[in-house]
């Protein structure tokens, strides 16, 4: 049996901000078509790791392929032409511009014949019918999970093979939160791969297939997401860290989470 090769494979990642070192040593994948998430509490590095990723923060050393090609200190808009696409936290929208503009402005640079535009808008819509209801209106005017949907939408014009989402859910009303997060399902359902980074833990391991857990820069565990559902592993990623969207009386661990030094 030949070993399926991962869409993403970060290994012995080391990067961080000016002399600061965040990652120390990380190693992760994602396969194709695959939902992986990142937990791990505040400050353990997860915005850092994806930001690694997509290139905006430099690595100091070893390696991120993509697709087949290493992309560690890539330029980001190739990576994003690659389609590795990164929705970061905060939901950056420019913000006097209508739907339809940050739409437009999201397929910026990428030269696509109009009928390949105009399926990706239909794409999208189909996705987010709030977005086309409204998509005269300006951004900064939208509701919160209106503006994150609209910032997952700009990503998905690219037609990414890979999305990865930092904290969605941050500041939405639970019912919001249910719908942008069945938007990512349905999304992994039509084929893209997703790593996505949640605080709402128990949310994430629900819909995830495997899922990372990050304490001061390195991988402490990973295993599938059932089984780190509750795992003791999970409490020590979060001891102290006040585990919002935690259950409290959850399984133990199980034997098939593996876990890393
Ligand atoms: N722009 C920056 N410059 C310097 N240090 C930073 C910067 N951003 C983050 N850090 C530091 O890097 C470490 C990891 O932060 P990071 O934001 O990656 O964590 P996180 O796991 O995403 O946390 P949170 O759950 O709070 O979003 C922290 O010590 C943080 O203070
Ligand atoms: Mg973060």
């Amino acid at each position: 049996m030949t070993a399926t090769v991962p869409l993403l494979a970060v290994r012995d990642l080391h990067a961080g901000y000016d002399r600061v070192g965040v990652l120390e040593g990380v190693s992760l994948e994602v396969p194709e078509g695959g939902f992986v998430a990142l937990v791990g509490s505040n400050g353990a590095g997860k915005s850092t790791l994806l930001r690694a990723i997509s290139g905006l923060v430099s690595s100091t050393a070893g390696q991120i392929v993509f697709a087949g090609q290493a992309i560690d200190n890539a330029a980001p808009a190739r990576i994003v032409e690659r389609g590795l696409l990164h929705v970061a936290e905060g939901r950056r929208l420019f913000r006097a511009q209508s739907v339809l503009d940050n739409l437009q402005l999201g397929l910026w640079g990428a030269r696509l014949p109009k009928a390949e535009a105009a399926a990706r808008f239909d794409r999208v819509f189909t996705l987010f019918p709030v977005l086309h209801e409204r998509q005269s209106a300006r951004a900064g005017i939208l509701s919160g999970g209106q503006q994150q949907m609209l910032a997952v939408a700009q990503a998905l014009m690219h037609a990414p093979r890979l999305l990865m989402l930092d904290e969605p859910s941050l500041g939405l009303a639970p019912a919001v939160i249910d719908q942008v997060l069945d938007a990512v399902v349905q999304l992994r359902r039509d084929g893209c791969a997703i790593l996505l980074v949640e605080q709402m833990v128990e949310r994430a391991l629900q819909i995830a297939d495997t899922a990372y857990v990050l304490q001061n820069g390195r991988v402490i565990g990973h295993g599938a997401a059932a089984d780190l559902r509750g795992s003791d592993l999970l409490r020590q990623a979060y001891l102290g860290a006040g585990a919002k969207g935690l259950a409290p009386t959850l399984p133990s661990t199980s034997t098939s989470t593996r876990t890393t030094a």
